[in-house]
């Protein structure tokens, strides 16, 4: 899917213009982020944690495809916050539909870093998503 919502406001962020690097806790991957190659893909926001995790083959729950209309996205940000775009209202809306949402807690479709810092990211074992459909 992928795209835009028009019935909520569209997240403000600040694109990266420098390298950074996302480190993934649960699988271990750190990702090297480059301006240059956003939007890795095309669901989420250019340069969200989704995008990033999708363009590096690190599998993230996306059920809407990355519109702020799910909460399947859900991360937690651990470190590296502070250069992440704010959450709109729309987004913690979507958020409170999560299960085990933490004071750190982001939708990765919606949280994008400007690259001024590291960032590291959890992507928590369990969502709402039940129903996966098979890889393609
Ligand atoms: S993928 Fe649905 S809200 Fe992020």
């Amino acid at each position: 899917m992928g795209g835009i919502n028009p019935y909520i406001e569209q997240a403000p962020y600040t694109p990266a213009t420098r390298k950074y690097k996302v480190s993934f806790t649960k699988c271990g991957k750190t990702v090297e982020v480059d301006p240059e190659k956003i939007p890795y893909g095309h669901d989420g926001l250019p340069g969200s944690i989704l995008d990033i995790a999708l363009g590096a083959h690190i599998p993230m729950d996306h059920a809407c495809g990355g519109v702020n209309a799910c909460s399947t996205c859900h991360v937690i940000v651990h470190e590296g916050s502070e250069s992440c775009n704010e959450a709109t209202d729309a987004e913690l809306d979507q958020l409170d539909e999560a299960a085990g949402v933490t004071a750190k807690s982001r939708l990765g479709c919606q949280c994008v870093p400007d690259g001024t810092k590291d960032v590291v990211i959890e992507i928590p074992d369990w969502n709402r998503n039940y129903a996966k459909e098979a890889e393609h």
